[in-house]
């Protein structure tokens, strides 16, 4: 299978969403990634619920959203989950997982867990049944535009090879954060499935978003 665009949606041009959104349906993206921020988990504040749910308003793409808030478990029902939609919370950010994880899962959507630079893999050793995707986070999270932390390239192929010893072949890899062109073709080779493109590639002003996405396809083959 070759990898999919999840285009981060903090980095299009929010006076002309509607617009950009077109664009990303033109374009072929497969998940519109959404980064709720709240100012405690990550220093920046973004997103919330009525924004999300005017996105599936303008668009029928799915969500990817990506929850960067404390104690997530909170709030999932407020983010109204569809099949369909991946949701995704930090292993960093709740202290009952699995039952984060199983809420996520009651609402028919699927579930993801996200793990800081820091983090290492085997804290998610016990949550694997209870998972579709991976968001390995390629920079610190808090703010589009920084440079990948590189020893994040190696957690990509340790993850791919964790999740396959142990029969998990299906659970998708996510990355996140940095992903240039030239980066997606090294995660790419170590395993990743999902690209969330943000100002590295699918938002470059210069290059407009088709021709981005269309480059990022590229690099992800
Ligand atoms: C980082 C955000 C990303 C960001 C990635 O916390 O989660 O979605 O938009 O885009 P880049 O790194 O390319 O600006
Ligand atoms: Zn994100």
């Amino acid at each position: 299978m070759t990898g999919k665009i999840a285009a981060s949606v903090m980095c299009a041009n929010l006076g002309h969403l509607a617009d950009d959104i077109k664009k990303l349906e033109n374009a072929g993206v497969e998940y519109v990634h959404v980064d709720i921020m709240d100012g405690s988990f990550v220093p920046n504040f973004t997103f919330g619920t009525d924004f999300c749910e005017a996105l599936r308003g303008m668009t029928d793409l799915p969500l990817d959203i990506h929850l960067m808030i404390q104690k997530p478990e909170l709030h999932i029902a407020a983010f109204k989950p569809r099949p369909g939609e991946y949701i995704c919370v930090h292993q960093e950010a709740t202290v009952h997982l699995q039952r984060t994880l199983a809420l996520i899962k009651s609402f028919g959507a699927m579930a993801a867990v996200a793990l800081n630079p820091a983090t290492p893999i085997y804290t998610i050793e016990d949550v694997l049944e209870d998972i579709d995707m991976v968001l390995i986070m390629t920079v610190n999270p808090g703010y589009a535009g920084q440079l990948l932390v590189p020893q994040t390239l190696d957690k990509i192929a340790r993850m791919r090879a964790f999740l396959d010893a142990r029969g998990f072949e299906k659970i998708a890899i996510e990355v996140d954060g940095n992903v240039s062109f030239e980066n997606a073709e090294k995660m790419r080779a170590a395993g990743a499935d999902i690209f969330v493109a943000g100002s590295s590639s699918v938002f470059i002003k210069a290059l407009g978003i088709e021709k981005g996405a269309q480059e990022l396809r590229k690099h992800i083959l």
